[in-house]
This record gives structure tokens, sequence and C-alpha cells, in this order.
């Protein structure tokens, strides 16, 4: 199995397994085909969520990407990987004070939700913000992610947005409108439909600098089509020209995700009730997704033949479940690897039964380098 030149059961020997492995060069190749597909003024304003591994947000940062962050901590690896304030925004239904004042201090955008954060922002100073719409649309691949339309935490309807936007003009630098309907979205639709909402607000308030359409280009996990990004590019980019604005984007998965692999070692193979399970040393602590959304993540491996499986983890819970699949046979020993997995893979891992985080490695020129070790015992139990 090799990922750009690299054998991945090399990285498996060195540093053991579950490791994610994450190929830069393909982060740098998904980041810039979106850029150069954009062809309006815009920033890629990277969600740092999807992975915010230091040496890949830094990468980005080289490449003239922003950043879109969740709290305080999220606006210092913005500002230490050389993200220029200007092209970092805060978003979040429910920042602490500390996660604003982090964010004023460093002059980014902060994405504003409710009238009541709005005060919590006043009582601060001034700072450079945007208010969150609603547009009335959301989608998404699992209900989870679907961030717009009714009784939903995030934004506010538009009418609402407009009204806050004209009292925030008197005490703060108000930028413009941002929107984020969802994640893992393969349609143009419901981001026309986003984008016309924005824009009648937009004119109603005599023009905006700043636009931002949030994330949520999907990814193909199995055998979804991919993301039309010509059709989206076009589509935004003429919307952008009407209002004479400049589109931010806050793209996280399209960046990321295809770069990323777990390596999972076969601890045992058990056949029970007819059927034959391959229980990993992968857990749903390492990787969520699945036991989260249901969500499936394809697997590589090598060996003969073909065979269904049953493939599971070792966590204590019946929802350590990867999946059903039919693969190689597959013996004690063996390696596998999920796809997809740089995107809400090591960002959403955690250390539920006592289970250290796992290593990180990074693949660049046809070389391979460990970015994050193993957490040892001390690490994992007492912080
Ligand atoms: N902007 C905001 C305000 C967001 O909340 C998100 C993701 C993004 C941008 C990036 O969206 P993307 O381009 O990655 O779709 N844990 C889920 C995904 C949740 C997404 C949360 N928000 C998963 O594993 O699929």
């Amino acid at each position: 199995m090799r990922v750009n030149g690299v054998d991945l059961s090399e990285i498996a020997e060195l540093f053991g397994t579950p490791t994610y492995v994450i190929d830069l060069d393909r982060v740098k190749e998904n980041y810039l085909r979106l850029d150069k597909a954009i062809k309006c003024p815009h920033v890629i304003a990277y969600a740092y969520k999807a992975n915010h591994e230091p040496e890949l947000v830094k990468l980005l940062a080289k490449l003239g990407s922003g950043a879109t962050v969740p709290s305080a901590f999220g606006v210092i690896l913005a500002r230490i990987s050389g993200v220029p304030p200007e092209k970092t925004v805060l978003v979040g239904p429910s920042p602490s004070r500390g996660d604003l004042i982090e964010a004023m201090d460093f002059g980014a955008i902060i994405s504003i939700e409710s009238h009541s954060q709005a005060n919590a922002l006043r009582s601060i100073g001034r700072a450079n913000v945007m208010v969150r719409v609603n547009p009335g649309v959301g989608a998404g691949a699992y209900p989870g992610l679907v961030t717009g339309g009714k009784r939903s935490k995030f934004g506010l309807p538009p009418e609402e947005a407009l009204s806050l936007f004209n009292s925030l003009k008197k005490d703060m630098r108000a930028l413009g409108f941002h929107t984020h309907i969802g994640s893992q979205i393969f349609s143009t639709d419901p981001f026309r439909a986003a984008l016309d909402v924005i824009k009648g607000l937009a004119e109603r308030v005599g023009g905006v600098e700043i636009v931002d359409l949030g994330g949520g280009l999907g990814v193909p996990y199995s055998n979804e089509s991919p993301f039309p990004l010509e059709e989206y590019a076009e589509l935004v980019c003429e919307r952008v020209r009407e209002m004479g604005t400049k589109l931010f984007l806050e793209t996280g998965r399209y960046i990321v995700a295809d770069a990323g692999y777990l390596l999972s070692r076969v601890n045992y193979v058990k056949e029970v009730g007819g059927e034959k399970w391959l229980l990993i040393d992968a857990g749903m602590n390492d990787l969520i997704r699945p036991a989260l959304y249901g969500a499936r993540h394809e697997i590589i491996c090598e060996g003969e033949g073909r065979e269904r499986v049953l493939v599971a983890g070792p966590v204590c819970e019946s929802s350590d479940f990867f999946g059903e699949y039919e693969l190689p046979k597959l013996k004690e020993g063996d390696l596998i690897a999920f796809k997809n997995a740089g995107a809400y893979g090591f960002s959403m891992a955690s250390r539920y039964n006592l289970r250290p985080l796992p290593a990180v490695v990074g693949i660049e020129g046809g070389r391979f380098r460990l970015l994050r070790p193993r957490e040892d015992f001390c690490r994992a139990v007492f912080g």
C-alpha cells in the first residue's frame, strides 16, 4: 500500500498503529485547485476544525490561505502559523469571552450570531464583524451536518440579521454577511438559495465589503460523484461580482479529507454466527464519524481473494463499528488503511476507554516524517 511514493507499512512499523497519515502534497493540490477555480476576489479561510495539524495549517498559510477558527486556541494557532488577521475569521454560536478577546486582540473578523453576542463584544471593544445569517436553507450529508434552515442554533433569520447589521454599523467595523448552511454538500442549489438571500440583504444595507459563504463542499467517500467545482465557482463569482464585494470561503473537508488515512492493524479475526469479524486496533475514539453519523470510510489493504467481513474496534461499545466490507482475506497483524480520514478524523479523536490520541505522520515529496507522536501514559491519563 503506497501513498505518494511512501510504503504505509514502513510508517506502521516505525510508529505503530493506529496512526493518521496525511499527504501534505495532496493538501496543497486540493487548496490550489480550489483557489484557481475561484476567479473573483476571494479568501479561502481554511476551516481549522477539519484538521488543525500545525504543519498542515502552516503549509496552507504559506500558500496564502486564511483561517476560520472556532476558539481562542484557533486564533493563536492561525496567528503563529502566519495567517494575517484580515484573513482570520472567528465563528461559533457560543464563543467565550476569552475567545472574543483573543480574536479582537489579533484583529480577526468575528462572525456574530445573536444580539446578545453583539453586546458581549461591545463590552470588550470595537471589532471587525460580520453577521451570520440563517438563510432558511440547510444542506448536508447527515442531520448533524445541517446548519441552516428551521430550528437551528446558528445565525439569525434574514430580517433579524439585517437589523443586527444596522445596529453594529454604529460601534463596530461591520464588514458584511456570513452563512454556513452545512457540510458535505454536492448540489449548488442550496448555495444559490443562500447567496440570493445574502444578496438581498447586502443591497438593503447599501453594499458590503465581504460575503462569507462558509464551507460545505462535498467529498466522495464511496461512490458519490465529485463536487461540481466549476459550476460552484461560476455561481459564487457571478453573485459576488453583482454585489461588488469580496468572497470568503471557509472550506475544510474539500482541502484535507482525501489527503488523510487512518492506519490500523488487525488485532483479531473472530468467526461467530457464520460471520467474520476483523477486530482492529483503531477505535471510535480515533475515528468517530462512522459511530456518530453512520459515515462510511472505505478501506485499502493488500491480500488474496475476497470475503465479507464486519470491521470493529477495541472500544467497549457496540457503536465502535466501522461497517461491513468486502476485502481481501486478512489475518491477524495485517495492515489496513481507512481512506478520506483527513477531515474530522484526528480533530474529533478522544481518549475514550483510556486510549491515547494516535500518532500523526506527514508525507511530502515522497518522504515521511512524524508530525505528532502517539500520546504516552502520562499525557493521555494525567493531561
Ligand atoms: N465554517 C463553519 C462555520 C463551520 O461550522 C464548518 C464546519 C466549516 C466552515 C467547514 O465546513 P466543511 O467545508 O468542512 O464542510 N464533523 C462533521 C462535519 C461537521 C462540520 C462542522 N462545521 C463530519 O465529520 O462530517
